[in-house]
Formats: structure tokens, sequence, C-alpha cells
């Protein structure tokens, strides 16, 4: 089938309280790898690029790859723009045919953030493509992003103002979590998770998923979130598997022995992290 948009899939998410999975993809290999998983769980799936994966490849290669993934699949498959840094990004990748877009303001001043958003959801609005965005500030580095130490949480009441100002489908909150590797355990604040979900009715993302633990991630859904990101693992199980492959074989040249490793190392950890969501069976 051809590419859904996230719309209907993280509506029927919030509606039967599972969350669909978010997988930041950066070769033909994860592309694979994440499809595979989908097949194989029959889940609705949701692959996902950062600015600086678009900057490497370009979006029509990530485009003509998720949909070659997808055009046969058994499973929806929805091509989103994660942490979409500006305007003309935006464009470029519903141009490309990308079915979701995530416009990233929550570094700027909440009625700047509101001003990019707005414009953002203005533009796809009129063509039917859903727009997520952020509020607070989640920790760690995104792509090419840092957010400083101590970086705001959501606050609740200011989530309900900019979802109204704004018309987006889908809000980032902060709540704990942070991109990359965790030094320690996560403490997620869900009393606050549960504060934004009764002032807010649009479905809810957990962005820096990468090593929370999968009960919080589960209780985090029962309280109302309805997709979860994950990129630093599936990175790293991508690479490790690569590296292995390598370390074990060094007269190896063949890329695509080592790349079939990569595959069927992420496609493992994307089930894993599937069956955390809920969303398995859900397609
Ligand atoms: O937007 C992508 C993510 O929020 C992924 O975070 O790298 O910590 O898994 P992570
Ligand atoms: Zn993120």
């Amino acid at each position: 089938m051809s590419l859904v948009t996230t719309k209907e899939m993280l509506n029927d998410a919030r509606d039967r309280h599972y969350a669909v999975g978010a997988f930041n993809v950066e070769n033909m290999e994860m592309v694979q790898a994440v499809l595979a998983a989908a097949e194989r769980l029959r889940a609705p799936v949701i692959m996902q690029t950062t600015p600086s994966a678009i900057k490497y490849a370009g979006a029509d290669y990530f485009y003509g790859n998720v949909f070659a993934a997808a055009k046969d699949a058994c499973v929806p498959v929805a091509l989103h723009l994660d942490h979409g840094s500006d305007y003309s990004l935006a464009v470029q990748a519903v141009r490309a045919g990308y079915t979701s877009i995530m416009i990233d303001g929550s570094k700027m001043p909440l009625e700047s953030n509101i001003q990019i958003t707005r414009k953002v959801t203005e533009l796809c609005s009129s063509i039917g493509i859903p727009v997520e965005a952020e509020l607070g500030k989640v920790g760690g580095k995104e792509d090419d992003l840092e957010a400083g130490p101590g970086e705001a949480y959501t606050d609740p009441g200011e989530a309900e103002y900019f979802v109204e100002q704004t018309g987006i489908s889908s809000l980032a909150v902060a709540i704990g979590t942070a991109h990359g590797f965790y030094q320690g355990e996560p403490q997620l604040d869900l009393q606050r998770l549960s504060d934004i979900k009764r002032r807010v009715s649009v479905p809810l993302v957990l962005h820096g998923a990468s090593g929370v633990p999968a009960e919080a991630v589960a209780e985090s859904i029962r309280r109302g979130i309805c997709k979860v990101n994950y990129a630093t693992e599936l990175r790293a199980a991508y690479t490790g598997a690569v590296r292995e492959t390598l370390e074990n074989q060094p007269e190896l040249i063949d890329p695509k022995i080592f790349g079939k490793a990569g595959r069927e190392r992420v496609t493992e950890q994307v089930m894993e992290k599937m069956k955390v969501c809920g969303c398995a069976g859900k397609a």
C-alpha cells in the first residue's frame, strides 16, 4: 500500500490505548529492517528522518527507500520528518512525499514556537499532512541540536494554549526523557504527563525513548503517549552488528554481508520496542 499519514495511526493508538513506534532510519538497510519487524508483528509503523539524515542523503532518497518498503507491505507505513528545523525543510519534505511533519520550535520562546508551528500547520493542513510540534525541552543531543542542562518540562496549561493556537495534530512533551544514552536511569514525571493529557486531546509523543525502561514506557502509554521515538538504540544495534562482523572477518569486502548483519540486528531491536509499545497485532 502507499504511504499513509500519521493522523489516523495516532488517533487509533489514542483510542485503543497503545503507541505506534517511530524509528529513525539512516540508510536502506535500516528501512528494510524496520519494515521487516512491522510485518512480522503486524504493527503499524512510522519511519522518520532527522534534518541531518536528509542532509546526508536527501529527502528523495529516503522517500524512495520508504516508498519501496511500503508499496507491497501488509502494514501501514508513514514517513515522518523528525525535528524539522524550519519552514523550508518542511516544504522540502512535503514535496518529496513525506506524509507527516514535525516542526521543532521548542528551543524558541513560546510565542515564536507558536508562530513557526502555525506557519507549518497552515501549509500542511491544506494538503492533509499532520504536524507534530514540541513544547518544553527534551534534554540531550538530538541531531545537531543540543539542549542545555535543566531545560524546562512541558507545562500542562501552556500545552493546552499551544495546541489551541497552532492546530497541531500531535504534541511532543518534555517529561524527563533525553536524546542519546542516559547516565543512570531516567525518572519520568508521569504526573505531569497525566496533567497534560487531561488538558490536551491530540495524541502525545515521547521523544528520547532509547534507554528508558520498558515499564516506564508502558506506563507513559497508559497515561496518554501514542507515539514513541527510538533512534540511538537502533544506531547502536546497526553499528554494533556491522562492527562485530568486520572484526570477525577482517578480509570481508562485500558490503551486503555486513549490511545484512546490521539489518537483522535492527529488526530484532525494533520488534522488542514494538512489543513495549503495544502496537503488535494492531495493523
Ligand atoms: O526524535 C527522535 C528521538 O526522540 C529518539 O531519541 O535517540 O534517545 O532514542 P533517542
Ligand atoms: Zn526526538
